[in-house]
């Protein structure tokens, strides 16, 4: 099965968020053949979501989350608040994060354990600059950020980690990646995944970075690229139902 995730941003009120996540469920009502739907809302969004999700095959994730389960941290949100309010997956590292707010590799790595250990899916976003690109070590950034996440990770085998490749030129850019590059680092990070000892079933890479509905279908028919996370072109539900018609299509 397809997955298309949503990662909403900073984008969405309460009220819009909800109307939004009733937009996507009423898309897919009755459909046979649909892929996982993931929608990531903003915290402040999570619940009154939530709510309107119960027993719909949507799930709902987070956008970040903090390693420890619960203190003196003031303006964290950990993975057990996030079970609480009933989200099943969280995205991790994602690059505005890295790269805006100080993310490190080792904090990506902490947090993607305190996700697997709350029974949270973690989507750890890797990824490169255009910089590293011109310097062609993309391959040598990404396999060091998804070994990095992986440290000292124990999964059981019902336990599985969704990564997200989102080259960081191509978020936000209108510029994506081609297909080819996709299918190539998707690659990559699938043996960096199994060679740090998942199973192949245990890992899904995604494709993001200005994912719209024109070229979803580009990347979603390649067999290497599981689904894709979708920023800008989440919010717009037109946009988004095509682009979860385009994962239909594929597994159709
Ligand atoms: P974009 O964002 O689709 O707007 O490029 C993707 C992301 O940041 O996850």
């Amino acid at each position: 099965m397809k997955i298309v995730a949503g990662n909403w941003k900073m984008h969405l009120s309460t009220r819009e968020s909800v109307a939004l996540a009733r937009g996507v469920m009423l898309a897919v009502r009755g459909k046979t053949t649909v892929p996982q739907i993931i929608l990531c809302p903003s915290f402040t969004a999570l619940s009154e979501v939530h709510k309107v999700m119960v027993r719909s095959r949507v799930m709902m994730g987070a956008q970040d989350l903090f390693w420890e389960t619960a203190g003196a941290y003031t303006g964290e949100i950990s993975s057990r608040q996030l079970k609480d309010v009933g989200c099943s997956y969280v995205i991790v590292g994602h690059s505005e994060r890295r790269h805006q707010l100080g993310e490190t590799d080792e904090m990506v790595a902490k947090k993607t354990a305190a996700a697997i250990a709350a029974g949270l899916t973690p989507i750890v976003c890797v990824g490169e600059t255009t910089s590293e690109r011109q310097e062609a070590e993309q391959q040598t950034v990404v396999k060091r950020q998804v070994k990095a996440a992986l440290a000292g990770l124990h999964l059981t085998s019902k336990e599985m980690i969704l990564f997200a490749y989102e080259p960081v030129w191509a978020i936000g850019s209108g510029h994506p990646a081609s297909p080819t590059d996709a299918v190539e680092m998707h690659a990559l990070i699938r043996k960096t995944a199994m060679d740090a000892g998942l199973k192949q079933k245990q890992i899904a890479v995604l494709y993001g970075g200005s994912v719209e509905k024109s070229n979803a279908y580009s990347f979603l028919r390649e067999p290497e690229v599981d689904g894709v996370l979708v920023g800008g072109a989440s919010i717009k539900l037109g946009e988004f139902e095509q682009i979860v018609k385009a994962a239909a299509d594929v597994q159709a």
